[in-house]
């Protein structure tokens, strides 16, 4: 189980998350939503060790993991699949999915994980020997999301996977997520696309201006006055 106990993070003097607690227990789908700015990346940068809190506390089935650097933290089995993807675009998808597994010596494992990325994402197998940068938004993210499981994540992140992907695909990272859940990891869900994430979510937070104003079921903050009212444009 993952745990941010009330978090303080700043970029120099500029607060960015205020007491942000939240809990992420073992195989669920914990979603993140919030407009723009309003600390979601921030969050995830924490958690893997980019930025480190001024306050407070992030704990990874009970130990803490907040101050430990990032290296450390990615040994762990927590990935991100950060927002822009960070692919390498002159590198071909075979080797971008490999370079997720870096750290995994053993190479019967690394071959056994690419077969379930294929398997997941056939368009990926299809376009193994393709240049990264040459693919579609909706592909890329796949790779993305693909290169994270390669590490073999107990729980796995994702800031905004929808952003930049066509509409019609969008459906199609969902349903992956799904999936991947199925499989037993955990995930951490971070989007602007409000709806779709507290549909997918077993559990939601709602954070606006660096704190969590809300959370609860994914179903129940859908039916939510503020939340509907705020980010689904609905009277
Ligand atoms: N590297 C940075 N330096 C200074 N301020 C930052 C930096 N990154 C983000 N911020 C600020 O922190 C706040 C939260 O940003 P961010 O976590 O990126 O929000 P979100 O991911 O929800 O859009 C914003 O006010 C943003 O301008
Ligand atoms: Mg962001």
């Amino acid at each position: 189980m993952l745990e941010v106990d009330k978090i303080d993070v700043s970029y120099g003097e500029v607060p960015a998350l205020r007491q942000v607690s939240l809990r992420v227990e073992k195989g669920t789908i914990v979603s993140i939503a919030g407009a723009n700015g309003a600390g979601k990346s921030t969050l995830l940068k924490t958690i893997v060790g980019y930025l480190t809190p001024r306050s407070g506390v992030v704990r990874l089935n009970g130990e803490t993991i907040s101050g430990l650097p990032a290296y450390q933290i990615a040994r762990k089995r927590i990935a991100l699949v950060p927002e822009g993807r960070g692919l390498f675009s002159d590198m071909t998808v075979e080797e971008n999915l490999a370079l997720g597994a870096y750290s995994v010596p053993d190479r019967g494992v690394i071959a056994k994980r690419r077969a379930w990325v294929y398997e997941l994402f056939p368009r990926l197998s299809e376009r193994s020997a393709q240049v990264s940068g040459t693919l579609s938004g909706g592909e890329q993210q796949l790779l993305a999301i693909g290169r994270g499981l390669m590490s073999g994540p107990e729980i796995l992140m994702l800031d905004e996977p929808s952003l930049g992907v066509m509409p019609s695909f969008v459906d199609r990272i969902f349903e992956v997520l799904g999936e991947i859940r199925k499989s037993g990891t955990t995930i951490l869900l971070v989007e602007q696309n409000v709806d779709r994430s507290l549909r997918m979510a077993d559990y939601a937070y709602i954070l606006q201006t660096g704190e969590v104003v809300l959370e609860g079921k994914g179903e129940a903050l859908l039916k939510n006055d503020m939340v509907r009212h705020a980010f689904l444009g609905l009277a």
